[in-house]
């Protein structure tokens, strides 16, 4: 039995005994089964950070996203990546597609990490040159077994989802595929399916 106060013996690492570490285990899995939980209070606390200048704030345009996804008939893997993919924005926001895909990369398709990661650079053919970025920087991609995916990703989920009119799904509601991917054993190949390409929907 684990109390929530109980700590181990040492200061340093290599100063602990088994059961110090045994300690560390037990108390590691129930803070696993909390990762749905602190992906949710991050995503809300961007409806709190200073507007970006879009119609909705981040935490919606995630929830309009993941809820495309859904609607689309998207599983559980493309479901938790709409709604995480830019969930690194205020800590990441020049990288944030990567911190996005490293958070999802233990329990998701290869190909959903792949295309998290690259999102920001599919984006920019929606919004370049107005905005100074070069539409076409996908390009140095398009034979890559994703490019397609990712293509999609943003041009049915991500680009759309800043629209005031849009009647998003609840944070509650993406609380059962958060959990269902989180839960995966990490690494597990019968999840990671490397080498596949199964697109979107
Ligand atoms: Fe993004
Ligand atoms: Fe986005």
């Amino acid at each position: 039995m684990t109390t929530s106060n109980e700590t181990v013996s040492f200061t340093r690492m290599d100063a602990g005994t088994k059961a110090d570490y045994d300690l560390l285990a037990r108390k590691f899995e129930p803070y696993m089964t909390e990762s749905p939980d602190r992906y949710i209070a991050a995503l809300e606390a961007q409806r709190h950070e200073r507007s970006s200048g879009y119609p909705i704030d981040r935490c919606e345009h995630a929830l309009q996203a993941a809820t495309r996804a859904r609607r689309d008939g998207a599983d559980a893997d493309w479901i938790v990546a709409a709604l995480l993919h830019d969930i690194g924005d205020a800590l990441s926001p020049m990288n944030h597609g990567r911190m996005a895909a490293e958070i999802i990369r233990p329990f998701v398709r290869e190909e959903v990490t792949w295309v998290v990661a690259h999102h920001p650079i599919f984006q920019q053919h929606h919004s370049g040159p107005m905005n100074g970025t070069d539409p076409d920087a996908r390009e140095t991609f398009r034979a890559h077994p994703h490019f397609d995916a990712a293509a999609m990703f943003c041009a049915r989920w991500d680009q759309v989802s800043f629209d005031p009119g849009y009647e998003a799904d609840s944070m509650e509601r993406f609380r059962p595929e958060l959990t269902e991917v989180f839960a995966r054993p990490a690494f597990d190949p019968v999840h990671l399916c490397p080498g596949e390409a199964i697109g979107l929907a």
